[in-house]
């Protein structure tokens, strides 16, 4: 196998972007070529103010302005980057299906489709083709199939690669990764890609398998820290009406070996652009073969965390006397976790939407996330104008401004600084009684119970 010396990445979005970053960090003889339709985006990702990265991870500033102009470049020309690499990551987006068959289950895979015929066009020579994104399984066959019958006689090999990096600990996740799974069906190939993780991860954590094992894989990752998450919410309504505390029976079960204490918190649900599209995708797939029972069986993590979403706004309705209407309230936080600017399928969109229902006045603070995006997330919805949402809702970008004056509070994110604020202060400039519904069981409950506000926190 030839020496990689140019690589190319086509999508320059939350896994592209950092990923192929860390992999130029580590590679420094490696040149690295992200690409993207996007012009803003790459033109954030080429911004001289590290601070305007289009993506807010700790610590990918600093492993930026160590590779970028180096061996790292952002550029928007996706053909010259394909004629130029060895090795093309497809790292472009896989959302679920909004139309036709499969529509709101399936993987929309257009994106991923289009790659591989502009890859077939442009490549004059052999090229290894890397899936990035999270694909169902057997997609490489049809990448393969497309390669093969547009291109003029190049050898093209396909490997799988997923990326288990999770958002607000990318960098840290793709310095020390669990694992780096490859599959793929040519040695050579499969060792070509091995070699560059092999620069920084040690090798017994570089699993090498077949290609549809390591496709399938990624969604049954997903699948599981769902499956976790769903499994202690659904525990936690449990113990709102029996008198146990979700937190203290987490603790008590994660304690068994067998199970662990990892993503045991229960929450207002999960978000994020993955672990619905993901399992929504499993379920398909099983269907596809009739697996009737299998896709039932994951399917119900999604109707969980759907259920505790609603659960959630419905708790802040019925316990601020059945009615919301006109009331303010303020919503600490919209991202879908801490450290992240990423709002796709945050609980905080679902949360607000059912709220504004019922004609809720609500104001929203986040620290990372723009005015403009939380808009767009509940224009996305289309359940009301963007008239009204811009009429019922309020973006400030300090917090205690959202916090003047509210009849409750609603905290949909757990970013640490919430804690360290001034709640004495806070209770004095809110309505009475102050209501708090801790959709993160981030605060302190004695602090808060003491200072005279209505605390409530899921599974308690
Ligand atoms: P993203 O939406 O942030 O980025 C995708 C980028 O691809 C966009 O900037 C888009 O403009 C670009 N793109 C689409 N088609 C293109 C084309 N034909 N040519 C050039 N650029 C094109 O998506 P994200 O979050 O980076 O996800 C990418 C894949 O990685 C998905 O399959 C996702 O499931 C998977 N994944 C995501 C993780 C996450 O935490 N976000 C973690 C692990 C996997």
């Amino acid at each position: 196998m030839k020496q990689i010396k140019k690589i190319t990445c086509i999508g320059a979005g939350y896994v592209g972007g950092p990923t192929m970053s860390v992999i130029a960090q580590k590679n420094p003889d490696i040149q690295i070529t992200v690409v993207d339709v996007n012009k803003e985006r790459i033109a954030a990702w080429n911004d001289n103010d590290l601070s305007r990265l289009p993506i807010y991870e700790k610590g990918l500033d600093a492993v930026v302005a160590e590779a970028r102009g180096r061996n790292l470049f952002f550029d928007t020309d996706v053909d010259k980057a394909i004629d130029e690499a060895d090795m093309i990551f497809i790292s472009v987006n896989t959302p679920t299906k909004t139309y036709g068959k499969g529509k709101g289950q399936a993987a929309d895979l257009k994106f991923i489709e289009l790659c591989a015929r502009q890859i077939a066009t442009v490549a004059k020579d052999d090229k290894i083709v890397v899936e990035k994104s999270t694909l169902p399984v057997r997609t490489a066959e049809a990448l393969k199939s497309i390669l093969d019958n547009t291109s003029n006689g190049v050898n093209f090999h396909v490997l799988s690669n997923p990326e288990f990096l999770a958002e607000g600990t990318a960098i840290a996740d793709l310095h020390n990764p669990d694992r780096v799974l490859i599959g793929g069906e040519n040695t050579e190939a499969i060792e070509a890609l091995v070699n560059i993780y092999a620069s920084w991860v040690p090798r017994e954590r570089i699993l090498t398998t077949n290609l549809w094992s390591s496709e399938l894989s990624k969604l049954v990752a997903n699948a599981f820290l769902a499956q976790r998450v769903s499994s202690i919410n659904a525990v936690s309504e449990l113990c709102e009406v029996t008198g146990a505390n979700v937190d203290e029976v987490a603790r008590a079960v994660g304690m068994d070996s067998r199970i662990g204490s990892k993503f045991l918190k229960a929450s207002v649900g999960f978000g994020g652009s993955c672990f619905q599209k993901d399992i929504l995708n499993l379920v398909y797939i099983a269907r596809s073969y009739n697996l009737h029972a299998v896709a039932d069986y994951w399917e119900q993590v999604i109707v969980m965390n759907d259920h505790q979403k609603t659960r959630f706004a419905e708790k802040i309705i019925q316990t601020m006397y059945n009615t919301v209407n006109g009331k303010h309230i303020a919503f600490l936080g919209w991202s879908f976790k801490k450290d992240t600017n990423d709002t796709r399928e945050s609980a905080a969109i679902y949360v607000a939407d059912h709220l504004l229902d019922e004609e809720a006045q609500i104001v929203v603070y986040d620290p990372k996330v723009s005015v403009e995006q939380i808009y767009k997330d509940l224009d996305a919805l289309g359940t009301r104008t963007p008239e009204a949402n811009r009429r019922l809702v309020k973006v400030v970008n300090d917090p205690y401004q959202a916090l003047d004056g509210a009849h409750a509070i609603a905290v949909l994110t757990e970013w640490d600084a919430f804690k360290t604020y001034d709640w004495a202060k806070i209770k004095e400039a809110m309505k009475k009684p102050a209501f708090v519904f801790d959709g993160r069981k981030l605060l302190d409950r004695s602090q808060l119970e003491t200072l005279g506000f209505k605390y409530y926190a899921i599974g308690e």
